[in-house]
């Protein structure tokens, strides 16, 4: 059996989990794959900083040049823009397959990853960066590619869901709740990206894009945060039957299937009797609305290290598989993200 070598870069609240899963999986992810996969390395800022999982040290290193030139896969779990852009283009210009949950990167420069992996004719898998452990990336991009979806809305972001969720449910206080929120690992590093809606709107960006076939980024995309939610419109909105979520929207402006479409997230009165209403905690849910499948609903955990880890390790599976099979045809194209037309207007 062939040795695929992965290169790790992060051992946070997801990277932590995903080298103890791959460590602690090796036969049976071995045998779904068809290849050996040799943890080849872990890259973080400082070795010594605690983790969420032991991890042997000795795979523990600081420096990214020589692991990613050694690698036939390289996940990238520090989030953040750079370094982490140019260790993906880094890794696609030496020929290696790219798994990332970094919605922040691809919503910013999706079009220059995507063209770089085209170049060279690698792939760049990202199920992780929405909605963490629920499969909607490849349901829009394979199984839904023969309808014309029209509108996609939800809960996307699993930490702003569960301070909301806490202060309604739990009488929490905000402050408490985010406590217990990074405490969960929900939290981006910088956690103004969730509490301002931008990891919403960068995941509503990264859908929009896979669902009507053009090219939307972080930038186009109409965002309002949590920040002015208080308690006491959590408790008026109660009494009046709502729940206050923070909605993502993408949808076609155009019956005809143009290419003019609206992408927007802000937090929303739900009514209580409504499905969204009973999304709880870290929990996110999709509804996608395709013209011939009618309405689908995704659910499931949407943040957190060892959930994610399932979505990364799907991908490093498929990017195994497609490796054994020597580059793209084995059912994915090389550009996972392909943008079909211009973009038209928001
Ligand atoms: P963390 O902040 O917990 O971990 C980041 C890791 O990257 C750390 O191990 C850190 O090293 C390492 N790192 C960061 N910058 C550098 C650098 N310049 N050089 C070397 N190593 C570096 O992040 P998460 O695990 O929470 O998230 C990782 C990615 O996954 C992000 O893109 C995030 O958006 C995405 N994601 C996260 C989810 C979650 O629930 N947490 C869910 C879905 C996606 P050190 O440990 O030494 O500090
Ligand atoms: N910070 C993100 C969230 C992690 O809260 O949804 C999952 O992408």
């Amino acid at each position: 059996r062939r040795t695929l070598r992965v290169a790790l870069l992060g051992a946070g609240s997801v990277g932590s989990q995903v080298a103890r899963l791959l460590l602690e999986h090796q036969s049976d992810l071995a045998e779904r794959s068809g290849a050996r996969l040799e943890l080849a390395g872990i890259l973080v800022r400082d070795i010594d900083a605690p983790r969420d999982a032991e991890l042997p040290r000795e795979l523990l290193t600081t420096d990214a040049e020589a692991l990613i030139q050694s690698a036939d896969i390289v996940i990238e779990l520090m989030g953040g823009i750079e370094p982490a852009r140019g260790y993906v283009l880094q890794a696609l210009r030496s020929g290696a397959d790219v798994v990332t949950g970094n919605k922040a990167l691809l919503a910013t420069h999706g079009a220059e990853i995507f063209e770089a992996a085209d170049q060279v004719g690698a792939s760049v898998s990202y199920e992780a960066a929405v909605a963490a452990a629920i499969p909607i990336i490849r349901p829009l991009r394979d199984s839904l590619a023969g309808d014309r979806i029209k509108r996609i809305f939800g809960i996307v972001n699993g930490s702003t869901n569960y301070i909301l969720d806490s202060m309604d449910r739990q009488g929490l206080s905000a402050q408490e709740a985010q406590r217990i929120a990074t405490e969960l690992g929900y939290l981006e590093a910088d956690p103004s990206l969730d509490l301002e809606g931008y990891d919403a709107a960068q995941k509503a960006a990264i859908l929009a894009s896979l669902a009507f076939h053009t090219q939307v980024s972080l930038d186009d995309v109409h965002r309002q945060g949590i920040e002015s939610v208080t308690a006491d419109m959590i408790a008026d909105a109660r009494r009046a039957g709502y729940v206050i979520k923070l909605l993502a929207v993408c949808e076609r402006l155009s019956e005809d299937g143009g290419d003019a479409v609206s992408v927007r997230v802000y937090p929303a009165l739900i009514d209580r009797e409504h499905p969204m209403a009973s999304v709880h905690g870290g929990n996110n849910a999709v509804f996608v609305e395709a013209e011939a499948a009618g309405p689908l609903m995704f659910y499931g955990a949407g943040a957190g290290g060892v959930q994610t880890a399932s979505a990364v390790l799907g991908d490093v599976v498929s990017a195994a598989r497609r490796h054994i099979a020597g580059g793209v045809g084995v059912g994915e194209s090389a550009r996972q993200s392909l943008p079909m037309a211009p973009f038209g207007h928001i």
